[in-house]
C-alpha cells in the first residue's frame, strides 16, 4: 500500500484573508471530489499547508471550523525554547498555534538567510524533544550537480542534519529532496533523475538506520504541479511531495492531492 503526504509551502505570500480563503478553497474542493469522507484516502494521504508564521492562527480556526483532515506546518522554527531571540519563534509556539509539523533546512533558509547544516541539525534535535515532526530538506545546486557532486552533497547535509537522530526517531522525519535548481524554475527535476535520487536516498536510510530506515517518507520538491505530479508520485521511493508555486492555487492543489490518491 503506498501512503503519501503531500505539503504546501506556502512561502511569503497570502495575508491572513487570502490565506483563510485559500485553505477553505481547498477543503471544499477535496469535499467536492469526496475525498474527505473516502476512509482509504484519509488515512494514507496526509495533506499539510503551510503558511507565514503570522497567518497560522488564523488558517488553524478555519480549518478546525470545518470537516477536514488538512494538517498545519510552519516554514521555520528556532532551537531555543524562549528568550532574547528577536525575530524568532519557538517550536511551543508553534504547537500551541496548532502546527504538527515544520519544515527546516529549505534551500532559500540556507541561500538567503546563511542557515547552516549545524543550525539545522539543532533545530531538528529541538522539533524532535518536542514531538515535532520536521521536514528535513536538502538538495544540490547546479553547480553541483553539473560537477558529479550532487550524491556528496546530499550524504553531508545528511550526515550533518541527523546527527543524534537514532533508529527510533528517524520515521517522524520527512525528508523533502529538493534539487535547488528545480525550485520556482517551472523545471522540475526529471523522472529519472528523481529515480536516482530517491533510491540512493532510500539506501541511505537502510545503511544508517537499517529496517526503519525503509519507513522514511521521501518527498519530491522543485516545480511540481498539477502536471506532473503522476509521473512523480508513481515513482517507487518517492512518498509524496513539497510543492511551492502550485500550493498558493486551490484547484492545481487539489489536483496534486488526486493525483495521489490514484496510487493508492
Ligand atoms: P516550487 O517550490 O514548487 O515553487 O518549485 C518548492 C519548494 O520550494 O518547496
Amino acid at each position: 500500500m503506498n501512503k503519501f503526504i503531500i505539503a504546501g509551502n506556502w512561502k511569503m505570500n497570502m495575508n491572513a484573508n487570502a490565506g483563510e480563503a485559500l485553505a477553505e478553497s481547498i477543503n471544499s474542493k477535496l469535499n467536492e471530489k469526496k475525498f474527505i469522507i473516502t476512509e482509504n484516502i484519509k488515512e494514507n494521504i496526509r495533506i499539510i499547508v503551510c503558511p507565514p508564521f503570522v497567518t497560522i492562527p488564523t488558517v488553524a480556526n478555519k480549518l478546525n471550523s470545518l470537516n477536514n483532515t488538512i494538517y498545519l506546518g510552519a516554514q521555520n522554527c528556532y532551537y531555543e525554547p524562549k528568550g532574547a531571540f528577536t525575530g524568532e519563534v519557538s517550536i511551543e509556539m508553534l504547537k500551541s498555534a496548532g502546527c504538527e509539523y515544520t519544515i527546516i533546512g529549505h534551500s532559500e533558509r540556507r541561500s538567503i538567510f546563511g542557515e547552516n547544516d549545524e543550525l539545522i541539525n539543532k533545530k531538528l534535535l529541538a522539533l524532535l524533544a518536542n514531538n515535532m515532526l520536521p521536514i528535513l530538506c536538502i538538495g544540490e545546486l547546479l553547480e553541483e550537480r553539473q560537477s558529479g557532486y550532487t550524491f556528496n552533497v546530499l550524504e553531508r547535509q545528511l550526515d550533518n542534519c541527523l546527527k543524534g537522530v537514532n533508529k527510533e526517531q528517524i520515521v517522524d522525519i520527512v525528508i523533502a529532496y529538493e534539487p535547488v535548481w528545480a525550485i520556482g524554475t517551472g523545471i522540475s527535476a526529471t523522472a529519472n533523475e528523481i529515480v536516482e535520487a530517491h533510491d540512493w536516498l532510500r539506501n541511505y536510510f537502510i545503511k544508517h538506520y537499517g529496517a526503519q530506515g525503509e519507513n522514511v517518507f521521501l518527498l519530491y520538491g522543485g516545480s511540481l504541479n498539477d502536471a506532473n505530479a503522476s509521473e512523480i508520485f508513481a515513482i517507487e521511493n518517492v512518498n509524496g511531495g513539497l510543492i511551492g508555486g502550485a500550493s498558493l492555487d486551490a484547484d492545481k492543489f487539489t489536483s496534486i492531492v488526486i493525483s495521489a490518491s490514484q496510487l493508492l
